[in-house]
């Protein structure tokens, strides 16, 4: 288990981003689908049920691990501006036939991939699947639809986390942010000199926020998010943003080549209710407020992704 600043460490410093490979061009919608709010909706179907999506991992399998509440599971993310078209599943299957969309990145990566997985699955429970693991690379095939949806688990050219096992004391916040910028900047570079934006749609997943400071929803001296039931209401967050989205959109506009921002982080800085807390992998001996039950958070992050790429 992560200790609290590993956590906090590593959410600031490192970073994913997906491959969608071979896509047909599609103009990107004007919406700004990042600027909104959470509504509660009891009524309207789940994208899955989490107790019947086979293979999500334990960590994130909150209710099963005991988490009492589920309020957590019937938010819905409301654009200020516009609607989010509900997923379907099989329609980005058969729109995506024989051809891949890559995740890269750490365990948030992994949480956002297991996600989609699920999403898709529940929309084809009955089709054959194929999940396999190549060296760092999870391969969930589509076999009927020939889709591949894969997570990589090595963040390729850039080492951020080599970057900070060099020296084990805990940097001062500047320097998180300076070695933050360099590796980034190794990754735009990588993407710019090697990605065809004719054949493969850039995106980069955008910062994960955790919630382990109170004080940053106005509930000063709470330390963790353990007991959060509801999301905070509105559009803005008391807590403001962590400082690596100024770095991420300040790198990201330099590129030559387009990639696209997954700008998820303040909508989900408005969900402590989100996370595994002591549901989680360890437990009541664990405290994760890093990561993201599922179902929950990172569906909407996939509902928002098929909104920009279908
Ligand atoms: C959302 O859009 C409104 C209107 O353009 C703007 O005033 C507000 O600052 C935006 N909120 C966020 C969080 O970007
Ligand atoms: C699943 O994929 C692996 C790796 O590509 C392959 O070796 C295996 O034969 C596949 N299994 C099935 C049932 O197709």
């Amino acid at each position: 288990m992560m200790s609290w600043e590993m956590g906090f460490l590593w959410v600031h410093l490192s970073f994913g981003f997906l491959l969608v490979f071979l896509h047909n061009g599609n103009a990107l919608s004007d919406c700004d689908f990042f600027n909104g709010s959470w509504v509660l909706d009891q009524y309207s179907d789940p994208l899955y049920e989490p107790e019947t999506c086979p293979f999500i991992q334990r960590e994130f399998t909150c209710l099963k691990n005991g988490r009492p509440d589920r309020v957590y599971t019937q938010y819905k993310w409301q654009p200020r501006d516009c609607d989010l078209t509900r997923f379907d599943g099989k329609k980005f299957l058969k729109k995506y036939k024989g051809k891949s969309i890559m995740f890269v990145g750490d365990s948030l990566s992994r949480n956002q991939w297991q996600s989609l997985t699920c999403m898709l699955h529940s929309a084809v429970p009955n089709t054959k699947y194929n999940l396999t693991r190549v060296g760092d690379v999870s391969i969930f095939t589509f076999m009927d639809y020939e889709v591949k949806v894969m997570l990589d688990r090595n963040v390729g050219p850039t080492q951020p986390w080599d970057y900070m096992e060099e020296d084990k004391k805990i940097m001062k916040d500047m320097d998180r942010m300076v070695a933050f910028e360099k590796a980034l900047t190794t990754w735009t570079n990588w993407v710019d000199t090697n990605i065809d934006p004719t054949k493969v749609q850039v995106f980069f997943q955008g910062i994960s926020p955790s919630h382990y400071n109170g004080g940053d929803w106005n509930e000063d001296g709470v330390k963790s998010c353990v007991g959060q039931k509801t999301a905070a209401v509105g559009s803005t967050y008391p807590g403001g943003l962590p400082p690596a989205v100024a770095v991420v959109k300040n790198v990201l506009s330099k590129m030559k080549k387009p990639v696209k921002l997954l700008d998820i982080t303040t909508l989900s800085l408005l969900r402590k209710d989100g996370h595994p807390s002591i549901y989680g992998v360890d437990g009541r001996t664990g405290m994760d407020c890093t990561h993201w039950c599922l179902a929950g958070v990172p569906d909407t992050w996939n509902q928002i992704l098929y909104n920009l790429i279908l």
